[in-house]
């Protein structure tokens, strides 16, 4: 073992594929506060769970309320406004009023920008407008009108509003799709709202998009990596379906670009019907958003209640922006904790909503309450366009906004918290003025504005494009440099991802597709977890049938439940399930028990509170499971049954090869230290949830499944696997030691007379694809 640990070195392309970089200027103001900001709610955090250790109280369920039974609150009607009130609330939106004219431009013109401010219904009345225009009836045959969203909470959510006002079924006419979610009926759906990816993949499957008379790009502005991808697709499909109307909608930010990029294309302009907003900056530097944001509430909530004959009256909502949930959940808490203190406050409701919230939670905020009773909504950026919640008028915003960046150090994409543009900071400033006259609090100072860009840096420029460009090279776009991008990608950025496809033998070594690469765009999961599944069913590996049970749950959050103050007996409980040496096997043996105590005439549910697992998530482990069988039949790959758990950490090596560790320092206090087998720079450790900690490894190398960074680079869902297997099916990315390659039983190829197992690995895609190494 001495001897392989020397062998399998990796390391290879060092520091590539640096990004635009949203952080325009790192010792601004802003980004000073991203930084110390993140660090107080990290602070915060544990010092909360301290104190909940400290109670520890016990006996209390520990179904956290987020996970609380959708089903129980959806029984009671959400809303009792009759189909009139409906009717008329549709008619006094700013889209109504123009409704004549766009429904003209939209017939003129194949491509139609249409911009317009949040709440003027674009996104719920286009669509409608199209069908009742007939846009869903071509000579009697059925025509589909789609409308993308860049969130999957807004396909569904819009989705609920529009069958509402049609005054249908959500699933009929009216339905949406989203990844492993399918409300719609191929016979009788004419209006489908979906999730970019979703649209992305139904072009995989039938180019011509047939079913389809018009393509509503909504959200663009937000320049998502699939808008992006989309967009330059239409650029060629609309030459090819003359028939076929796109329309791109967009906030005011960014609309000249789509016009440009799609050459003749009018623009519409929805009036908007807006107030001015008073905009106020933070005199001095603020170290703690948080607690800056908590203060602010507070004041603007005391200082704005007056009492009218014995009640107090709310004279406008409150809406804050956060970054992501643990700075949104913290605010919540630290604002009721300060309500608490005082005496007798007027009262206020508080509305955290951020976009992995389960949906019927965050269908609470648009609930009609006691108008009298002021709300305060503690958003993410999915308050900024994509949700509109009516009656604020003061909003709050903290500068700052989550974002997935590459991170060529990890290769892997991060969520960063950076300044936001100009253009977020005037978007979030005008959500305080569409019911009246509002006003602004921002938490930076008058001078941090120098330091922002003018406009966010879209997706495409900053995150890891492994699977935009698996997409277009099986749509047989082979020469990316040549795709239409809306802005193009950094070079090495595009490099960097078509060299993991690579590794991942997505790719061959001329840049083509592969046969394994063409199979994995069947499922739409990531390339490496379809690789998994796709080796599972060899007869090699022969595990197929626990695969799918294993990628399944890789593809749900939260299977176990972990209530800070009963975090010890959720730790203790998980333990029953752990297999020695495997993360992937522990989650397989969780699932495999809960399957066998479902067929059993028990309270599964009862079940489940006693084991810390989340019921919710493992039926959605069961019916994600359910749909990967169908993929697997419909391409013909057979069910197999593992031998032994051995098949599985095969198979595992076989997929992750390129995500492997090896042990260097047994850490008896603390942590292990690994080192990457890619990058022998990096040090990495056990996640703390893993099952690998405490245990003795029985050999020194293991492959991850991800890399998570909070405090250290953890690595997590992590198993122990033979060094050997790395090199049998990792050898074209690794460096094999010469003197050691008669050793191992590779399974060499003839080339030119040449055996190709050696370092020339990539050298021909290097040459075809222009990359540029560095090492
Ligand atoms: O897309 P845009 O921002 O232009 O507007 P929209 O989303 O179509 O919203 C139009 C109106 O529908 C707003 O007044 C929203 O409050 C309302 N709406 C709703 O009540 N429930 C939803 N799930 C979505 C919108
Ligand atoms: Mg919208």
């Amino acid at each position: 073992q001495e001897y392989l640990q020397l062998q399998i070195t990796g390391g290879s392309i060092r520091g590539i594929g640096p990004t635009v970089n949203p952080i325009k200027d790192s010792t601004s103001e802003l980004a000073i506060m991203a930084r110390t900001g993140s660090m107080t709610v990290q602070t915060r955090r544990t010092q909360k769970e301290r104190a909940l250790q400290a109670k520890e109280r016990t006996g209390v369920s520990h179904e956290s309320t987020t996970d609380a039974n959708p089903d129980k609150q959806e029984k009671k009607p959400e809303d009792d406004t009759n189909r009139e009130t409906i009717l008329e609330q549709r008619r006094n939106l700013p889209a109504f009023a123009v409704k004549h004219d766009l429904i003209t431009t939209i017939r003129d013109n194949q491509v139609t920008i249409i911009i317009g401010e949040t709440g003027s219904g674009k996104t719920t009345q286009l669509t409608q407008y199209l069908y009742e225009e007939g846009f869903t009836n071509l000579n009697g045959v059925k025509q589909v009108i789609a409308c993308t969203q860049p969130r999957r909470v807004a396909a569904m959510s819009v989705a609920k509003r529009v069958s509402e006002e049609m005054n249908c079924k959500l699933g009929q006419e009216v339905g949406f799709t989203i990844r492993f979610e399918d409300k719609t009926d191929p016979n009788k759906t004419i209006i489908k709202y979906m999730t970019e990816g979703i649209l992305l993949r139904e072009i995989l499957v039938d180019p011509m998009l047939t079913n389809y008379s018009c393509i509503i790009i909504d959200e663009a502005h937000e320049r998502s990596l699939n808008t992006d991808i989309l967009l330059g697709l239409f650029r060629n499909l609309l030459m090819k379906r003359r028939d076929l109307k796109l329309i791109v909608t967009s906030a005011t930010m960014n609309a000249d670009k789509f016009t440009r990029f799609f050459g003749t294309a009018p623009q519409f302009t929805i009036p908007g019907r807006t107030y001015p907003v008073e905009v106020f900056f933070n005199k001095n530097t603020c170290s703690d958003y948080v607690e800056a944001a908590v203060k602010q509430i507070l004041t603007v909530h005391l200082r704005n209640s007056s009492m009218s004959s014995g009640e107090y009256v709310n004279d406008g909502d409150i809406l804050v922006f956060m970054t992501g949930q643990e700075d949104i959940e913290i605010t919540c808490d630290l604002l009721r904790e300060k309500l608490d203190l005082l005496e007798n406050p007027p009262p206020l409701d508080i509305y955290p909503i951020y976009s992995t919230m389960p949906s019927d939670l965050q269908r609470k905020i648009f609930t009609k309450k006691n108008l009298r009773r002021r709300k305060v909504v503690v958003a993410t950026n999915i308050a900024e366009t994509s949700l509109t919640v009516d009656g604020i008028k003061y909003v709050i915003d903290c500068g700052l906004v989550k974002v997935k960046l590459y991170n060529p150090k990890l290769s892997m994409d991060t969520l960063q918290v950076v300044p936001i543009s100009l253009a977020n900071a005037d978007q979030r400033s005008g959500r305080a003025g569409r019911v009246g006259p509002g006003i602004t609090y921002r938490l930076y100072t008058e001078r941090a504005i120098d330091s922002m860009y003018i406009q966010p840096i879209p997706e495409i420029q900053r995150t890891n494009l492994c699977n935009s460009m698996l997409l277009l090279k099986s749509l047989h776009i082979e020469d990316i440099n040549r795709f239409p991008f809306l802005d193009s990608p950094p070079k090495d950025l595009l490099n960097c991802s078509l060299y993991d496809l690579w590794a991942i033998g997505a790719l061959d070594n001329l840049g083509a597709l592969t046969q394994l690469g063409k199979s994995m765009t069947k499922f739409p999961i990531e390339p490496t977890l379809a690789k998994l599944i796709l080796l599972a069913s060899r007869p090699e590996f022969h595990c197929s049938e626990e695969m799918i049970t294993i990628v399944a749950m890789l593809s749900v959050p939260n299977i176990f439940s972990r209530p800070k103050e009963r975090a010890k007996e959720a730790d203790m409980a998980r333990d029953k399930f752990v297999i020695a040496e495997s993360d992937h096997l522990t989650l397989l043996n969780v699932y495999t028990q809960w399957n066998i105590n479902m067929g059993k005439r028990i309270n599964i549910s009862a079940w489940c509170n006693k084991n810390f697992l989340q019921l919710k998530s493992l039926l959605r482990v069961k019916d994600i499971r359910k749909q990967l069988l169908l993929i697997m039949n419909s391409s013909k790959l057979p069910l197999l049954k593992s031998r032994s758990d051995d098949d599985i950490r095969k198979c595992l090596a076989a997929s992750f090869y390129h995500q492997a560790a090896k042990l260097t320092k047994m850490n008896l206090s603390g942590n292990p230290e690994f080192v990457s087998l890619r990058h022998n720079y990096m040090k990495m450790y056990l996640h703390p949830t893993s099952s690998l900690l405490d245990s003795n490894l029985s050999t020194n190398f293991v492959i991850y499944h991800e890399l998570v960074l909070t405090t250290k680079e953890y690595m997590n869902y992590i198993t122990v696997v033979d060094p050997m297997w790395l090199l049998q099916f990792g050898y074209k990315f690794y460096t094999v030691a010469d003197s050691y390659k008669d050793k191992i039983n590779l399974p060499i190829t003839k080339k030119n007379g040449r055996n190709d197992c050696t370092n020339t690995r990539f050298h021909n895609l290097k040459i075809i694809q222009g990359f540029r190494m560095t090492d």
